[in-house]
């Protein structure tokens, strides 16, 4: 039985230090506020949401959702991330995907400034994980983030490390490519036109899956000699209703040295690593107005 990465033992280790950091904005009188945009009552997304409010408030930081409805209009919806990009009481902001398609041409990655930008997802802070810049120095995309410090907490080391990254998606399967880089592992990136795809798993210590395919990663492509470590990003709903991830979980579960379940696994390390870039956001224009915290 594979050594499971589970992420509540690390975001129990990491909770205290959250509190701790979010406490001392608090004793100068700042108190750390996310403004969460969510359109419509996409289930999923209100699930996300209350996780992340619920974290948030855990450490002792401020969540506010506004609930827009479905058919608000483009104009409406830009405006309204433009007044909270202005807001100083606002630290960290993001808009919960996905959006209905009317909005998908309003440019939240541009109109949310880098500074405030806690989902990682604009160009500058794009350009962070691309330097390999320090990770209090920047907002890192979540997901990515959230998997390095899984991997980090359970001393599995990346330097030398043959790794496959399956999906190459702008949130995870690329910027995660650069953050093991920037340590020293060895990376393939595979995608849908990637050919031999069983082969270069096989041949690879670690084993990222971020595709979008429930259980797409069978038994079949991994090489049962109990020393591969496997990361699981896949979230997808089984026609049975049940949450699985890209890995066909029970099938690899014995033929490999780790594995990370879902849920309970990177999901989990998505949200602790927002609620980081929320403290760092502060910290970031704290320094910027020249307070001292
Ligand atoms: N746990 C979390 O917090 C979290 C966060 C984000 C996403 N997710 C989950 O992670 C998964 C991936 O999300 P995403 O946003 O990165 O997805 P995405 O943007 O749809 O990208 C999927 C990637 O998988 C590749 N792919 C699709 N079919 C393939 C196949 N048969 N063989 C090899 N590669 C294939 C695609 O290749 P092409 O580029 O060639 O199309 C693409 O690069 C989803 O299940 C999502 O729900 C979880």
């Amino acid at each position: 039985m594979a050594l499971l990465l589970k992420s509540d033992s690390v975001i129990e280790a990491l909770t205290p230090s959250l509190i701790e950091r979010c406490a001392k904005f608090k004793a100068r009188g700042i108190t750390p506020k996310m403004q969460v945009f969510l359109v419509g009552e996409n289930p999923a997304s209100l699930v996300y949401v209350r996780n992340k409010k619920r974290l948030c408030e855990k450490i002792g930081a401020i969540c506010e959702v506004t609930q827009l409805p479905e058919s608000v209009t483009a104009s409406s919806f830009e405006k309204q991330i433009v007044q909270s990009s202005l807001d100083s009481k606002i630290h960290g902001m993001f808009v919960q995907l996905p959006l209905p398609k009317h909005l998908h041409e309003v440019p939240i990655d541009y109109l949310i400034p880098p500074i405030k930008d806690v989902d990682g997802f604009h160009a500058q802070n794009i350009f962070g994980v691309f330097s390999g810049l320090p990770n209090n120095s920047y907002l890192c995309p979540c997901t990515p983030k959230g998997t390095m410090t899984l991997l980090a907490h359970y001393k599995i080391s990346l330097a030398g490390k043959k790794v496959l990254i399956v999906g190459r998606s702008k949130i995870v399967g690329r910027p995660l490519a650069l953050l093991m880089l920037t340590h020293d592992a060895t990376v393939t990136m595979a995608h849908s036109k990637t050919p031999h795809l069983h082969e270069l798993s096989k041949n690879s210590d670690i084993v990222v899956a971020a595709i979008g395919r429930g259980e797409m990663l069978d038994q079949t492509y991994f090489r049962n000699t109990q020393d591969q470590v496997v990361i699981d990003v896949g979230m997808n709903k089984r026609a049975d209703g049940k949450l699985v991830g890209d890995v066909k979980f029970d099938a690899v579960v014995g033929m490999v040295h780790a594995i990370t379940p879902v849920p309970g696994g990177i999901g989990p390390m998505t949200v602790v690593s927002l609620i980081d870039n929320l403290l760092i956001a502060t910290e970031l224009q704290c320094l910027k107005e020249g307070v001292k915290i």
